[in-house]
């Protein structure tokens, strides 16, 4: 509560004449940054950005920057994990309480008794995680590499794989690899309407569905095409088809439509008419406090440098395992 107060108060200071696109790019060449956003980021942030991608490829980006500043535009774990990759930058976050249900729903003291439930298992954990959940992780996964991750564990290894259970479920499907399942979820994905799909699709013969693995079994099942926000984009740019239902978070049909002119994205409802299809996370993060935290240098990801060296060795080894 504190420090949304704080926020609207230094808001006020920003003039509403401030052309905030101009100064953001001063400030980047002042502090020699680079903007990394995620394609759930609002159109006018991902607009802004230097590069734009999923979560593999942005922690592929972070790992090979020169800049001296990383402005994360996304969620806390992506900018942690950038922190992780680069102790030695200044990783600024726009709202520090830019989080994600499949993190918060995973403490790692509860992983922990998890596993010990389950000896001689590895743990394999999704990249939305904390950073205390990857430094008890073996290997580190994203929705883009999870499948290729897992066909390359010899097949007599025990797997437990955290915290989302619907790309655990898409994965063990894909692979064919039994695997333990902690039961998280994500609050966007596990929104979408089967009913509401099922609807569409009767209403738009010609248009394909696709979606995220983070959603449930049964639109994944009925879906023609499933894969990480880059891969549901690189389908929709090099498909034949001109209509698609998108089941995942609606701000990727920004770069869908950029990239894909004259292509129809229809995005699959919520069960309820609310938003709730948005991430009420990714969207925390704003133009306004895009520009502040250039400004001000802060909010920052700071992290214990024990905890940082043992949340590394998962991550460099999913890098490794995904080149
Ligand atoms: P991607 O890695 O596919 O971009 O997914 C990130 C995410 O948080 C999906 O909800
Ligand atoms: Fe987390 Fe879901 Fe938001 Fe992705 S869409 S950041 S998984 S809450």
């Amino acid at each position: 509560m504190e420090s949304i107060i704080n926020i609207n108060i230094e808001q006020k200071r920003i003039s509403p004449l401030l052309d905030l696109v101009s100064e953001i790019k001063k400030l980047k060449k002042e502090l020699n940054a680079v903007i990394l956003a995620h394609y759930y980021q609002e159109s006018e942030i991902q607009d802004l950005a230097d590069f734009i991608g999923d979560s593999l490829q942005l922690s592929q980006e972070a790992e090979k920057t020169d800049a001296d500043v990383i402005v994360f535009a996304g969620v806390h774990f992506m900018a942690e994990t950038a922190k992780i990759l680069n102790p030695n930058k200044q990783v600024l976050l726009p709202d520090l309480k830019a989080g994600c249900s499949l993190a918060e729903g995973c403490p790692a003291e509860l992983l922990e008794k998890f596993k010990s439930r389950y000896p001689g298992h590895i743990l394999i954990s999704y990249i939305n995680c904390t950073a205390a959940v990857k430094a008890i992780s073996d290997i580190i996964c994203t929705s883009s590499n999870a499948v290729k991750i897992v066909n390359q564990i010899p097949k007599d290894q025990g797997i437990i794989f955290a915290p989302d259970r619907n790309l655990g479920r898409y994965v063990i499907k894909m692979s064919g690899r039994d695997m333990v399942l902690w039961q998280g979820a994500c609050i966007v994905h596990e929104t979408f309407s089967d009913r509401k799909i099922t609807r569409l699709k009767i209403e738009n013969p010609l248009a394909l569905l696709i979606a995220h693995p983070e959603c449930e079994e049964p639109i994944l099942q009925k879906a023609d095409y499933v894969g990480s926000t880059s891969g549901l984009l690189n389908f929709v740019t090099t498909s034949e088809s001109n209509e698609f239902i998108v089941a995942t978070e609606p701000g990727i049909i920004h770069q869908m439509e950029l990239r894909n002119p004259g292509k129809k994205f229809i995005p699959a409802p919520p069960e309820s008419g609310c938003s709730c299809n948005e991430c009420p996370y990714m969207k925390l993060n704003t133009l306004e406090k895009l520009y502040l935290c250039m400004r001000d240098r802060k909010p920052e990801i700071d992290l214990e440098e024990e905890l940082r060296k043992r949340a590394l060795a998962p991550l460099k080894r999913m890098l490794e395992m995904s080149r």
